[in-house]
C-alpha cells in the first residue's frame, strides 16, 4: 500500500478505535426502576390480557408458536415461556425471548414491578443489561402508565411454568451500538379514547403497525416514511413485505372504506377460533392476524381514523414477491 494512502488509513483505525473505546465507557441513559407496587384489580389483568394478547403481541413474540401454520398461532402449552430465536432470524448474536410467566425461577417471579415496567418501556433487563431493540421497547415507551401496569398485573396472573432459558449474547460491535436505544421513561398519561386520533395513533404504535409497516434502510425506520409499506420480512420462499397503510388513494389504503378496514381482521376469526391452516409462500405473514383479529370494533376504527389522517406516500407494494397469487378469501 502507498505510504500517502497508510496514513489516512491509520488516522480513520484510530477515529474507529476511538469511537468503540467510547462507547464500551459510556454507560446506557437508565434510571433505576420504580419503587411501584401494582394493585392486581379484576379490571387490571382483563385490560392486560388484552394488550399482552392482542394489541402489544407479547404473548406472539414470547411464546412458543407454531410456524408451520397461518399466522404461527401459540403452541399447546406454550403461552408465554419464552424461547430461543432460531439462527435462520439472522439476529446478531445468540437471541432468547424470555420467559415472561411468574416462574421464580426461570420466570419473571423475580423481578419487581418496577423492573417488569422498565424493561418493557425503556428497554433494561433486570440484570441491568441494554435489551436487543427486537424487544419493542421503543415502541412501547408510549405505553401509558395504566396501560402497562395492567400488564404487568396480568403477567402475574397466569400460571408458571419452568423454561429455563440462556440470556441472550449480542454480537460485538451491535452489542455497543444499542446502548444508546434506552432512555428513561415517566409518567405517560392516558390517550384520550374520544379523540379517535390520537387515540388511534396511540394503538397503532402500541400494536407495532408504525414498527412493521415503516420502511427500514440498515436497521432503523426512514423517517418521512412512517406507515408507506415496504417492510421486508422473512427469507428464501417465504418472505412478506408489509402493505402501504397511508391514505394514498391506489398504493395505500385511500379507496378502503372503515367497513372493508374491519373486515379484513374478523375474516380471520374463523381461523382463531377453529385453527388456521398449513402456511404456503403465498400466505406466509408476520403480521399477528390470528391475535388482532379480537382488537374491539372500536380500537380498529380508532386505527383507521388516524391512518386516514398521515400524509399519503406513493409507494406500490407487493406483499409476497414471488409467490403465486393467494387465493384465501377476501
Ligand atoms: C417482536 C418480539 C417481541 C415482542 C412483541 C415483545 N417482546 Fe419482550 N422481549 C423480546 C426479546 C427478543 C427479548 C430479549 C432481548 C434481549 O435479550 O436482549 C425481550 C425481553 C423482554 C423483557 C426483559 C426480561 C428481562 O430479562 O429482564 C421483558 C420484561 C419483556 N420482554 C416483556 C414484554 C412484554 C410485556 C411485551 C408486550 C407488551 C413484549 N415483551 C413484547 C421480544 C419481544
Ligand atoms: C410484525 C409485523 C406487523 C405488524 C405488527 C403489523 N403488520 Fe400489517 N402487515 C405486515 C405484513 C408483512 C403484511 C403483508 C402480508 C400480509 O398481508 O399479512 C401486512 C399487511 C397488512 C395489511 C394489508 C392486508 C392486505 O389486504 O393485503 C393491512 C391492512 C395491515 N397490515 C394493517 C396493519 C395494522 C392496522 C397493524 C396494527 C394494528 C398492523 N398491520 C401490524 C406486518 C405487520
Amino acid at each position: 500500500m502507498a505510504k500517502k494512502l497508510l496514513l489516512p488509513v491509520v488516522a480513520i483505525l484510530a477515529i474507529l478505535c476511538g469511537e468503540v473505546a467510547y462507547l464500551s465507557l459510556k454507560p446506557p441513559n437508565m434510571a433505576p426502576p420504580s419503587g411501584i407496587k401494582v394493585e392486581p384489580t379484576p379490571e387490571r389483568i382483563a385490560r392486560g390480557e388484552y394488550l399482552v394478547n392482542v394489541t402489544s403481541s407479547c404473548g406472539h413474540c414470547h411464546s412458543v408458536t407454531d410456524a408451520t401454520k397461518f399466522g404461527e398461532p401459540v403452541a399447546a402449552g406454550g403461552a408465554l415461556k419464552g424461547h430461543l430465536v432460531p439462527k435462520e432470524m439472522g439476529l446478531p448474536g445468540e437471541f432468547s425471548v424470555p420467559n415472561l410467566t411468574p416462574d421464580l425461577e426461570t420466570g419473571i417471579g423475580r423481578m419487581t414491578d418496577g423492573e417488569l415496567i422498565r424493561g418493557i418501556r425503556e428497554g433494561i433487563g433486570a440484570d441491568g443489561r441494554v435489551l436487543f431493540p427486537f424487544m419493542p421497547y421503543t415502541e412501547f415507551k408510549e405505553m401509558s402508565d395504566d396501560d402497562v401496569q395492567s400488564v404487568v398485573a396480568y403477567l402475574r396472573s397466569v400460571p408458571p411454568v419452568k423454561n429455563a432459558l440462556p440470556v441472550s449474547r449480542i454480537a460485538f460491535p451491535v452489542g455497543l451500538f444499542i446502548k444508546s436505544v434506552p432512555e428513561p421513561v415517566r409518567n405517560v398519561p392516558n390517550p384520550d379514547r374520544n379523540d379517535a386520533v390520537k387515540y388511534g395513533k396511540y394503538l397503532a404504535t402500541i400494536s407495532g403497525c408504525k414498527f412493521c409497516h415503516t420502511p427500514v434502510v440498515r436497521g432503523s425506520p426512514v423517517a418521512g416514511r412512517e406507515f408507506s409499506g415496504g417492510h421486508e420480512f422473512g427469507a428464501g420462499e417465504y418472505r412478506a413485505v408489509s402493505f402501504n397503510l397511508t391514505p394514498h388513494p391506489e398504493t395505500g389504503l385511500g379507496r378502503w372504506t372503515e367497513e372493508q378496514f374491519l373486515k379484513k381482521f374478523y375474516d380471520y376469526k374463523d381461523y382463531a377460533a377453529n385453527g388456521p391452516p398449513p402456511v404456503k409462500p403465498e400466505s406466509f405473514t408476520v403480521m399477528p392476524w390470528l391475535n388482532f383479529t379480537r382488537l374491539t370494533p372500536e380500537d380498529l376504527k380508532a386505527i383507521f381514523a388516524f391512518l386516514k389522517t398521515v400524509p399519503p406516500i406513493e409507494n406500490a407494494v407487493e406483499t409476497r414477491p414471488g409467490a403465486p397469487k393467494d387465493n384465501r378469501k377476501s
